[in-house]
Protein backbone atom coordinates (compact mmCIF):
# COMPACT_ATOMS: atom_id res chain seq x y z
CA UNK A 1 0.00 0.00 0.00
CA UNK A 2 1.21 3.67 -0.86
CA UNK A 3 0.18 7.19 -1.39
CA UNK A 4 -0.95 8.31 -4.89
CA UNK A 5 -2.35 12.15 -5.88
CA UNK A 6 -5.66 11.95 -6.53
CA UNK A 7 -6.34 15.93 -7.37
CA UNK A 8 -4.55 18.56 -8.03
CA UNK A 9 -4.86 22.51 -8.22
CA UNK A 10 -3.29 25.65 -7.89
CA UNK A 11 -3.88 29.81 -7.88
CA UNK A 12 -2.03 32.80 -8.62
CA UNK A 13 -2.92 36.47 -7.98
CA UNK A 14 -4.14 37.87 -11.26
CA UNK A 15 -1.20 41.40 -10.84
CA UNK A 16 1.54 40.42 -13.05
CA UNK A 17 4.41 42.13 -12.46
CA UNK A 18 6.56 42.02 -15.98
CA UNK A 19 10.69 42.36 -16.05
CA UNK A 20 9.69 45.80 -18.13
CA UNK A 21 8.04 47.00 -15.22
CA UNK A 22 10.75 45.87 -12.60
CA UNK A 23 13.34 48.40 -14.97
CA UNK A 24 11.14 51.30 -13.74
CA UNK A 25 12.76 51.29 -10.22
CA UNK A 26 15.56 48.47 -10.31
CA UNK A 27 18.84 48.90 -12.66
CA UNK A 28 18.00 46.18 -14.52
CA UNK A 29 17.02 44.82 -17.90
CA UNK A 30 14.68 42.42 -19.17
CA UNK A 31 17.08 40.74 -21.08
CA UNK A 32 19.46 40.18 -18.14
CA UNK A 33 16.45 39.28 -16.07
CA UNK A 34 15.32 36.25 -19.01
CA UNK A 35 18.64 35.33 -19.18
CA UNK A 36 20.32 34.61 -16.18
CA UNK A 37 17.25 32.82 -14.91
CA UNK A 38 14.33 32.58 -17.24
CA UNK A 39 12.00 34.53 -15.32
CA UNK A 40 9.71 36.92 -17.67
CA UNK A 41 7.18 37.81 -15.02
CA UNK A 42 5.76 37.22 -11.71
CA UNK A 43 2.28 37.52 -10.41
CA UNK A 44 2.70 39.54 -7.02
CA UNK A 45 -0.67 39.29 -4.19
CA UNK A 46 -1.67 42.99 -3.89
CA UNK A 47 -3.65 41.97 -0.34
CA UNK A 48 -5.25 38.54 -0.50
CA UNK A 49 -2.36 36.90 1.32
CA UNK A 50 -1.18 33.61 1.85
CA UNK A 51 -4.09 31.70 3.65
CA UNK A 52 -6.72 33.13 0.59
CA UNK A 53 -4.58 31.92 -2.28
CA UNK A 54 -3.92 28.30 0.19
CA UNK A 55 -7.81 28.24 0.19
CA UNK A 56 -8.27 28.67 -4.19
CA UNK A 57 -5.39 26.21 -4.60
CA UNK A 58 -6.90 23.44 -2.19
CA UNK A 59 -10.77 23.94 -3.23
CA UNK A 60 -9.46 23.16 -6.84
CA UNK A 61 -7.73 20.50 -5.77
CA UNK A 62 -10.58 18.92 -3.64
CA UNK A 63 -12.87 19.35 -6.69
CA UNK A 64 -9.97 17.72 -8.91
CA UNK A 65 -9.68 14.85 -6.86
CA UNK A 66 -13.90 14.73 -6.63
CA UNK A 67 -13.73 13.57 -2.86
CA UNK A 68 -16.20 15.35 0.18
CA UNK A 69 -13.38 17.33 1.77
CA UNK A 70 -14.58 16.10 5.40
CA UNK A 71 -13.26 12.84 4.36
CA UNK A 72 -9.85 14.48 4.56
CA UNK A 73 -7.68 13.55 7.65
CA UNK A 74 -4.98 15.42 7.47
CA UNK A 75 -4.30 19.00 5.75
CA UNK A 76 -0.70 20.12 5.66
CA UNK A 77 0.07 23.50 4.87
CA UNK A 78 3.71 24.54 3.27
CA UNK A 79 4.79 27.86 3.53
CA UNK A 80 7.22 30.33 5.01
CA UNK A 81 5.62 33.45 4.44
CA UNK A 82 2.49 32.36 6.47
CA UNK A 83 0.07 35.43 7.58
CA UNK A 84 -0.42 34.96 10.84
CA UNK A 85 1.40 33.44 13.91
CA UNK A 86 -1.96 31.02 14.70
CA UNK A 87 -3.78 29.58 14.18
CA UNK A 88 -2.00 28.08 11.69
CA UNK A 89 -2.50 28.37 7.83
CA UNK A 90 -3.86 24.92 7.55
CA UNK A 91 -6.48 25.12 9.78
CA UNK A 92 -8.07 28.84 8.19
CA UNK A 93 -7.85 26.06 5.03
CA UNK A 94 -9.94 23.55 6.80
CA UNK A 95 -12.40 25.55 7.88
CA UNK A 96 -13.05 27.40 4.27
CA UNK A 97 -13.08 24.07 2.58
CA UNK A 98 -15.66 22.78 5.35
CA UNK A 99 -13.78 20.20 7.34
CA UNK A 100 -13.91 20.12 10.82
CA UNK A 101 -11.97 17.52 12.39
CA UNK A 102 -8.67 16.46 10.56
CA UNK A 103 -5.71 17.61 11.81
CA UNK A 104 -3.88 20.88 10.52
CA UNK A 105 -0.68 22.13 10.73
CA UNK A 106 1.78 24.16 8.67
CA UNK A 107 5.72 23.28 7.65
CA UNK A 108 8.55 25.43 6.84
CA UNK A 109 10.94 23.94 4.84
CA UNK A 110 10.98 27.33 2.38
CA UNK A 111 11.25 25.79 -1.13
CA UNK A 112 11.53 22.18 -0.09
CA UNK A 113 8.33 22.63 1.98
CA UNK A 114 5.71 20.65 -0.64
CA UNK A 115 8.08 17.75 -0.75
CA UNK A 116 8.40 17.60 2.89
CA UNK A 117 4.57 17.61 3.21
CA UNK A 118 4.49 15.21 0.50
CA UNK A 119 6.44 12.88 1.89
CA UNK A 120 5.30 13.64 5.30
CA UNK A 121 1.61 12.50 4.57
CA UNK A 122 3.17 9.78 3.21
CA UNK A 123 4.71 8.62 6.17
CA UNK A 124 1.19 9.17 7.73
CA UNK A 125 -0.77 7.35 4.98
CA UNK A 126 1.61 4.16 5.06
CA UNK A 127 1.72 3.64 8.97
CA UNK A 128 -2.00 3.50 8.63
CA UNK A 129 -2.59 6.98 10.80
CA UNK A 130 -4.86 8.78 8.24
CA UNK A 131 -6.13 7.85 4.45
CA UNK A 132 -6.50 10.77 2.52
CA UNK A 133 -4.84 14.04 3.33
CA UNK A 134 -4.46 17.60 1.26
CA UNK A 135 -0.93 19.04 0.92
CA UNK A 136 -0.68 22.94 -0.15
CA UNK A 137 2.04 24.98 -0.71
CA UNK A 138 1.73 29.10 -0.42
CA UNK A 139 3.52 31.45 -0.49
CA UNK A 140 3.44 35.54 -0.60
CA UNK A 141 7.25 35.86 -1.34
CA UNK A 142 7.02 39.30 -2.40
CA UNK A 143 6.88 40.36 1.25
CA UNK A 144 9.45 38.88 1.96
CA UNK A 145 12.08 40.14 -0.51
CA UNK A 146 13.61 44.30 -0.36
CA UNK A 147 12.15 45.91 -3.93
CA UNK A 148 15.52 47.61 -4.04
CA UNK A 149 17.85 45.03 -4.11
CA UNK A 150 17.62 43.67 -7.77
CA UNK A 151 20.11 40.21 -6.83
CA UNK A 152 17.05 38.73 -5.27
CA UNK A 153 13.24 40.59 -5.89
CA UNK A 154 13.52 39.74 -9.75
CA UNK A 155 13.35 36.07 -8.82
CA UNK A 156 10.29 35.70 -6.85
CA UNK A 157 6.40 35.61 -7.15
CA UNK A 158 3.49 34.77 -5.50
CA UNK A 159 0.97 32.09 -5.59
CA UNK A 160 -0.22 28.36 -4.27
CA UNK A 161 -0.45 24.70 -5.00
CA UNK A 162 -2.15 22.00 -3.48
CA UNK A 163 -2.71 18.03 -4.05
CA UNK A 164 -4.72 15.41 -2.72
CA UNK A 165 -3.32 11.97 -1.82
CA UNK A 166 -4.86 9.11 -0.46
CA UNK A 167 -3.91 5.03 -0.06
CA UNK A 168 -3.78 3.09 -3.24
CA UNK A 169 -1.60 0.59 -4.72
CA UNK A 170 0.15 2.38 -6.96
CA UNK A 171 1.58 5.66 -6.37
CA UNK A 172 5.00 7.14 -3.87
CA UNK A 173 7.73 4.51 -4.71
CA UNK A 174 10.53 6.46 -2.93
CA UNK A 175 11.73 9.74 -0.47
CA UNK A 176 14.78 11.51 0.08
CA UNK A 177 14.77 14.21 2.40
CA UNK A 178 17.42 16.14 4.29
CA UNK A 179 18.81 19.42 5.53
CA UNK A 180 22.20 21.36 6.59
CA UNK A 181 21.82 24.03 9.21
CA UNK A 182 25.59 24.77 8.95
CA UNK A 183 25.43 26.50 5.76
CA UNK A 184 21.68 27.93 6.31
CA UNK A 185 22.91 31.81 6.37
CA UNK A 186 23.29 31.64 2.18
CA UNK A 187 19.51 32.52 2.24
CA UNK A 188 17.55 33.60 5.50
CA UNK A 189 15.19 36.04 6.66
CA UNK A 190 14.22 36.94 10.06
CA UNK A 191 10.87 36.95 11.64
CA UNK A 192 9.02 39.43 13.42
CA UNK A 193 10.46 41.77 16.46
CA UNK A 194 10.78 39.73 19.90
CA UNK A 195 10.31 42.30 22.22
CA UNK A 196 8.92 41.68 25.91
CA UNK A 197 8.66 43.83 29.25
CA UNK A 198 12.26 42.42 30.41
CA UNK A 199 14.26 42.24 26.48
CA UNK A 200 14.22 42.88 23.20
CA UNK A 201 15.97 40.94 20.40
CA UNK A 202 17.10 43.03 17.09
CA UNK A 203 15.91 41.86 13.94
CA UNK A 204 19.05 41.51 11.59
CA UNK A 205 17.46 41.29 8.39
CA UNK A 206 13.85 42.04 7.82
CA UNK A 207 13.82 41.06 4.11
CA UNK A 208 15.53 38.43 2.59
CA UNK A 209 19.26 38.10 2.17
CA UNK A 210 20.62 36.17 -0.10
CA UNK A 211 24.22 34.43 -1.61
CA UNK A 212 22.69 33.77 -4.87
CA UNK A 213 25.90 32.12 -6.34
CA UNK A 214 26.33 30.06 -2.87
CA UNK A 215 22.43 28.57 -3.23
CA UNK A 216 23.20 27.74 -6.85
CA UNK A 217 26.40 25.90 -6.34
CA UNK A 218 24.63 23.83 -3.60
CA UNK A 219 21.32 23.34 -5.70
CA UNK A 220 23.72 22.15 -8.42
CA UNK A 221 25.31 19.71 -6.24
CA UNK A 222 23.00 18.23 -4.41
CA UNK A 223 19.64 18.04 -6.55
CA UNK A 224 21.04 15.10 -8.86
CA UNK A 225 22.71 13.79 -5.40
CA UNK A 226 19.20 13.45 -3.83
CA UNK A 227 17.88 12.25 -7.21
CA UNK A 228 20.66 9.43 -7.49
CA UNK A 229 19.43 8.37 -4.21
CA UNK A 230 15.74 8.16 -4.43
CA UNK A 231 16.52 6.03 -7.85
CA UNK A 232 18.83 3.70 -6.38
CA UNK A 233 16.59 3.21 -3.47
CA UNK A 234 13.52 1.93 -6.08
CA UNK A 235 16.35 0.25 -8.31
CA UNK A 236 15.27 2.35 -11.24
CA UNK A 237 17.26 4.69 -14.00
CA UNK A 238 17.52 8.38 -14.69
CA UNK A 239 16.12 7.87 -18.61
CA UNK A 240 13.43 5.60 -17.22
CA UNK A 241 12.33 8.40 -15.64
CA UNK A 242 9.12 10.42 -17.65
CA UNK A 243 8.62 13.94 -15.91
CA UNK A 244 11.40 15.70 -13.40
CA UNK A 245 9.13 18.37 -11.55
CA UNK A 246 11.78 20.19 -9.80
CA UNK A 247 11.41 23.37 -7.67
CA UNK A 248 11.23 26.84 -10.32
CA UNK A 249 14.09 28.63 -9.26
CA UNK A 250 16.34 29.10 -11.98
CA UNK A 251 16.13 27.70 -15.54
CA UNK A 252 19.99 27.35 -15.36
CA UNK A 253 19.90 25.23 -12.08
CA UNK A 254 17.50 22.93 -14.08
CA UNK A 255 19.65 22.72 -17.24
CA UNK A 256 22.46 21.84 -15.02
CA UNK A 257 20.93 18.99 -13.22
CA UNK A 258 19.61 17.42 -16.61
CA UNK A 259 22.95 17.43 -17.77
CA UNK A 260 24.54 15.76 -14.20
CA UNK A 261 21.77 13.33 -14.44
CA UNK A 262 22.52 12.56 -18.40
CA UNK A 263 18.84 13.28 -19.19
CA UNK A 264 17.14 15.60 -21.89
CA UNK A 265 16.16 19.05 -20.74
CA UNK A 266 12.35 17.82 -22.40
CA UNK A 267 11.80 15.54 -19.50
CA UNK A 268 12.52 19.05 -17.60
CA UNK A 269 8.89 20.94 -17.36
CA UNK A 270 9.54 24.92 -16.83
CA UNK A 271 6.93 27.63 -16.03
CA UNK A 272 9.42 29.70 -14.01
CA UNK A 273 8.85 32.59 -16.95
CA UNK A 274 5.37 33.03 -16.51
CA UNK A 275 5.41 32.68 -12.37
CA UNK A 276 9.58 33.47 -11.10
CA UNK A 277 10.23 31.61 -7.85
CA UNK A 278 7.06 31.17 -5.72
CA UNK A 279 9.42 28.77 -2.94
CA UNK A 280 6.82 26.24 -1.78
CA UNK A 281 3.87 26.85 -4.14
CA UNK A 282 6.43 25.94 -7.55
CA UNK A 283 6.20 22.29 -7.67
CA UNK A 284 2.50 22.20 -6.90
CA UNK A 285 1.73 25.15 -9.57
CA UNK A 286 3.90 23.00 -12.18
CA UNK A 287 1.69 19.47 -11.12
CA UNK A 288 -1.19 20.80 -11.58
CA UNK A 289 -0.73 22.76 -15.05
CA UNK A 290 0.45 19.42 -16.34
CA UNK A 291 -2.58 17.72 -15.14
CA UNK A 292 -4.61 20.20 -16.45
CA UNK A 293 -3.24 19.96 -19.68
CA UNK A 294 -3.28 16.41 -19.64
CA UNK A 295 -0.22 15.84 -20.42
CA UNK A 296 0.46 13.42 -17.11
CA UNK A 297 -0.22 9.56 -18.21
CA UNK A 298 -1.71 6.78 -15.71
CA UNK A 299 1.63 4.38 -15.45
CA UNK A 300 4.24 7.28 -16.31
CA UNK A 301 7.31 7.48 -13.31
CA UNK A 302 7.59 10.64 -12.11
CA UNK A 303 10.33 13.11 -10.04
CA UNK A 304 9.79 15.43 -7.85
CA UNK A 305 12.43 17.58 -6.10
CA UNK A 306 12.55 20.60 -4.21
CA UNK A 307 15.92 22.52 -2.38
CA UNK A 308 15.70 25.70 -0.49
CA UNK A 309 16.72 27.84 2.72
CA UNK A 310 17.25 25.64 5.51
CA UNK A 311 19.55 25.02 3.51
CA UNK A 312 16.54 21.81 2.77
CA UNK A 313 16.32 19.34 0.30
CA UNK A 314 13.99 16.45 -0.37
CA UNK A 315 12.57 14.31 -3.55
CA UNK A 316 9.83 11.75 -4.65
CA UNK A 317 9.75 9.13 -6.86
CA UNK A 318 6.11 8.22 -7.98
CA UNK A 319 4.16 6.30 -10.55
CA UNK A 320 1.35 8.44 -11.86
N1 LIG B 1 19.99 43.09 -13.09
C1 LIG B 1 21.18 43.43 -13.59
N2 LIG B 1 22.34 43.09 -13.02
C2 LIG B 1 22.29 42.39 -11.90
C3 LIG B 1 21.08 41.97 -11.31
C4 LIG B 1 19.90 42.36 -11.96
N3 LIG B 1 18.67 42.02 -11.49
N4 LIG B 1 21.34 41.27 -10.20
C5 LIG B 1 22.69 41.22 -10.08
N5 LIG B 1 23.26 41.91 -11.10
C6 LIG B 1 24.67 42.10 -11.36
C7 LIG B 1 25.54 41.97 -10.14
O1 LIG B 1 25.59 43.18 -9.41
C8 LIG B 1 26.87 41.61 -10.74
O2 LIG B 1 27.47 42.79 -11.22
P1 LIG B 1 29.06 42.98 -11.09
O3 LIG B 1 29.66 41.88 -11.93
O4 LIG B 1 29.26 44.34 -11.64
O5 LIG B 1 29.37 42.84 -9.64
C9 LIG B 1 26.50 40.78 -11.98
O6 LIG B 1 25.11 41.08 -12.26
C10 LIG B 1 26.63 39.30 -11.78
O7 LIG B 1 26.03 38.94 -10.54
P2 LIG B 1 26.02 37.45 -10.05
O8 LIG B 1 25.39 37.41 -8.68
O9 LIG B 1 27.37 36.86 -10.22
O10 LIG B 1 25.02 36.80 -11.12
P3 LIG B 1 24.67 35.28 -11.32
O11 LIG B 1 24.97 34.89 -12.69
O12 LIG B 1 25.20 34.44 -10.19
O13 LIG B 1 23.09 35.31 -11.20
C11 LIG B 1 21.35 34.73 -9.66
C12 LIG B 1 22.47 35.72 -10.01
C13 LIG B 1 20.31 34.78 -10.78
C14 LIG B 1 20.73 35.19 -8.35
C15 LIG B 1 21.93 33.30 -9.55
O14 LIG B 1 23.05 33.30 -8.71
C16 LIG B 1 20.92 32.32 -9.01
O15 LIG B 1 19.91 32.06 -9.62
N6 LIG B 1 21.21 31.71 -7.85
C17 LIG B 1 20.29 30.78 -7.23
C18 LIG B 1 19.28 31.57 -6.49
C19 LIG B 1 18.13 30.71 -6.09
O16 LIG B 1 17.78 29.75 -6.72
N7 LIG B 1 17.51 31.14 -5.00
C20 LIG B 1 16.36 30.55 -4.51
C21 LIG B 1 16.56 29.16 -3.98
S1 LIG B 1 16.14 29.00 -2.34
C22 LIG B 1 14.62 29.46 -2.30
O17 LIG B 1 13.96 29.33 -3.28
C23 LIG B 1 14.02 30.08 -1.06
Amino acid sequence: MTTRIIGTGCYAPEHIVTNEDLTQFLDTSDEWIRERTGIHRRHIDTGEGTTAMAVKAAQRAIENANISPQSIDLIIVATSTADEIFPNTAAMVQKSIGNNHCTCYDLNAACSGFIYGLNTAHAFIKSGIVETALIVGSETMSKTVNWEDRSTCILFGDGAGAAVVTKDETGIESIVMGSDGSNGEIISCDGRIMENRWGKRPVKNSHMIMDGQEVFKFAVRKVPEAIKELLEQANIDADQIDHYLLHQANERILSSVAKRLHVSMERFPVNLSEYGNTSAASIPILLDEMNRKNILRRGEKMVLAGFGAGLTWGATLLTW
